[in-house]
C-alpha cells in the first residue's frame, strides 16, 4: 500500500491574463487531497468501479501512464471540488506520484509535467499553473521566460511555460467558497470573446500583467498592505473582463472590513474569493454570515508527497 498527497492552490495574481502570455502567481495552501493505492484483482476507486464521469482523471492516468495491473484506489480530500482551489490538479499530482513510486522513484519536475498532461487531456484546455503549484507546494511564478529560481519548464505545442519558486513568508488567507462551481472553460471562452472584440479588454489584461510584477515584489517583501491593494485592483480588473458574480462580490464585501484585500481566485463565474488577513476567524465568520463557506488556509510548505506505508515493498 502506498499513499500520495498534494496541496490545494489559489491563484494570487494573473488568472486569465496567463492565457494571453502574462505571468501568474499561485500559492499552495495547507488543504490536501490524498490517495491510498494498492495492487488488487480489479480496479476500483473508493470501493466502486471506475466510471467515465466521476473518475476521468484517474482513468486517463491509469490508461496512459500506468503500465501495471489493476489497482484499488481510495481518495480523501479537504479541498472542496469545483471551488477554484485546484482539487483536480491535486488529484492529478497524487495519482502521478503514486504511479512514479510504483515504478521506482518520485521525481517532482516529471510529476508536475505528467500531472499537467493528465489535466490537459481530460479538460481539453489548461495551463500548468495549478499542477505545478500543487507539485511544488509553495508559491510559484509562471512566466514565458526563464527567470531567477527556475524550477522546471512545461511545454505543449508551441507554448512553453517556465515555473519558478518564490520565497515568501507564510501568510494566512481566508477562502470564501460561493458553493457554486466555477467552470473554467466557460469563463476562459467568455474572456476570449471580450478580448477579441475590445481594445479595452486587451488593456485590462495588460494591466493584470503589471499587477503580477508588482505582486511578486510585494510577496517577496512580505508587504501585506501592498499585496492587499494589488488584490483589490486585480479583482476590479477581473470584474471588468466579466468573471465576477453577485455571490463572489458579496463574499468579497464580507471579507474586506477585516482584510488587507481580497479577490476572486481562479476562473471565476462561481468558485471562491481569497482574502489576505491577520484576523482569519473574524473574516471567516463574516463570510459565513453572508452565505459563503469559509476555509482558513495558510501557505503550504509541502508539495506532492508519496511514500510506501508499512509492510509493503
Ligand atoms: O479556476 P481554475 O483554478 O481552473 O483557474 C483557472 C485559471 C485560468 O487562468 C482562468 C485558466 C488557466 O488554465 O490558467
Amino acid at each position: 500500500m502506498l499513499e500520495a498527497s498534494s496541496p490545494a492552490k489559489a491563484i494570487l495574481f494573473g488568472e486569465h491574463a496567463v492565457i494571453y502570455g502574462k505571468p501568474a502567481i499561485a500559492i499552495a495552501l495547507d488543504l490536501r487531497m490524498s490517495i491510498r493505492v494498492r495492487e488488487s484483482s480489479s480496479t476500483s476507486v473508493d470501493g466502486g468501479y471506475i466510471t467515465m464521469n466521476r473518475h476521468r482523471y484517474v482513468r486517463w492516468a491509469l490508461e496512459n501512464i500506468w503500465k501495471g495491473g489493476p489497482l484499488e484506489i481510495k481518495t480523501r480530500s479537504d479541498i472542496p471540488s469545483a471551488s477554484g482551489l485546484g482539487s483536480s490538479a491535486a488529484l492529478c499530482c497524487s495519482i502521478v506520484a503514486a504511479i512514479q513510486i510504483m515504478g521506482g522513484s518520485f521525481q517532482r519536475a516529471e510529476c508536475a509535467r505528467q500531472a499537467f498532461e493528465v489535466e490537459y487531456n481530460v479538460q481539453g484546455k489548461a495551463s500548468p499553473t495549478d499542477t505545478s503549484c500543487s507539485a511544488h507546494g509553495r508559491p510559484i511564478l509562471v512566466s514565458f521566460k526563464e527567470e531567477e529560481n527556475h524550477l522546471w519548464s512545461v511545454s505543449k505545442g508551441d507554448r512553453c511555460w517556465h515555473v519558478h519558486h518564490i520565497d515568501s513568508e507564510p501568510l494566512t488567507l481566508v477562502v470564501g467558497f460561493t458553493g457554486r462551481p466555477s467552470v473554467t472553460h466557460l469563463q476562459v471562452e467568455k474572456v476570449a470573446g471580450f478580448y477579441r472584440r475590445s481594445g479595452f479588454a486587451v488593456e485590462t489584461i495588460d494591466e493584470m500583467g503589471d499587477i503580477v510584477i508588482d505582486g511578486l515584489k510585494a510577496l517577496k517583501a512580505g508587504d501585506r498592505v501592498g499585496l492587499g491593494e494589488l488584490m483589490n485592483r486585480n479583482h476590479s480588473l477581473l470584474t471588468i473582463v466579466g468573471v465576477n458574480t453577485p455571490e463572489l462580490q458579496k463574499l468579497k464585501e464580507a471579507a474586506d472590513p477585516t482584510s488587507y484585500g481580497s479577490k476572486i481566485t481562479g476562473a471565476g463565474g462561481g468558485g471562491s474569493i481569497i482574502a489576505l488577513t491577520d484576523r482569519p476567524e473574524k473574516t471567516a465568520a463574516n463570510i459565513e454570515r453572508r452565505g459563503g463557506r469559509p476555509f482558513i488556509a495558510r501557505f503550504s510548505e509541502r508539495g506532492t508527497e508519496a511514500r510506501w506505508l508499512g509492510g509493503d515493498p
